[in-house]
């Protein structure tokens, strides 16, 4: 489903440059569960960036579905974002003044979903995922846990193809850990979506389909 070729990404300051993804070759098959592992600054949020388009390669492509998405304009990747993916950001970026209801339903009113058809949606999810009891609460109000079970909820409403998971469990203790990686598999398995997801924690891969590890711009298996 997706294919990357020969990845690179640099950045040039006055004094050098600074090699983050290096001829890095991936593929993503449909319905597979994949886990990337590396150290602090590895490039792995930089790869995700790259595969949904809010960062561009220094070289090499991306292949969504046997489609060039590295030609696509701006509007173009923000219509394969859209459509295909969901996205779950490291420092979960929901929209501060709006309700948690409101930011779970934004990417189906992004979709053209009619609002009350989206509202409708997003509270059996939020009931799915306990967040039943801060669902009208504006999400600067929300503790890192919480905001970061809003955050998964919004990546799965449209029920995407490929979700993009960095450090979906970064702010959650063990047991919700765990629930949450769960969730976030029980959910690509039932819509036949895949799952890259950045984590540092091993014990939460045992039903992984595989691990990557990335260092020094490289992918290792
Ligand atoms: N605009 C930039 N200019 C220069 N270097 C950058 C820029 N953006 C990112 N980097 C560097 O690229 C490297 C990869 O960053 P990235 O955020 O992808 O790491 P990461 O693996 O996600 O780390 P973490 O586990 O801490 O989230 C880092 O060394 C970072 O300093
Ligand atoms: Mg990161």
């Amino acid at each position: 489903m997706l294919k990357l070729g020969k990845i690179s990404k640099f950045y040039k300051n006055p004094y050098n440059q600074v090699d983050v993804l290096v001829n890095l070759d991936l593929e993503i098959q449909e319905n597979q569960i994949i886990a990337l592992r590396g150290p602090s600054g590895s490039g792995k949020t930089t790869l995700l960036n790259i595969i949904s388009g809010i960062d561009n390669p220094s070289s090499g492509d991306i292949f969504f579905n046997d489609i060039n998405v590295s030609s696509y304009t701006d509007y173009e990747l923000t219509m394969f974002r859209k459509n295909n993916l969901g996205i779950i950001f490291q420092f979960f970026n929901l929209i501060d003044d709006l309700t948690t209801i409101e930011n779970i339903s934004l990417p189906l009113i992004l979709q053209n979903y009619d609002k009350s058809e989206a509202y409708k949606k997003s509270k059996r999810l939020c009931h799915s995922l306990n967040l039943e009891h801060i669902q009208d609460r504006k999400t600067c109000f929300l503790s890192g846990g919480e905001a970061q079970r809003v955050a998964i909820a919004r990546a799965l409403i449209t029920k995407p193809k490929l979700i993009l998971a960095d450090e979906p469990t970064g702010n959650l203790d063990k047991e919700n850990s765990q629930k949450t990686i769960n969730l976030l598999i029980n959910s690509c398995r039932e819509n036949n979506a895949s799952l890259l997801m950045v984590s540092h924690d091993e014990s939460l891969m045992k039903e992984f389909d595989k691990v990557y590890y990335i260092d020094s711009g490289k992918l290792h298996y």
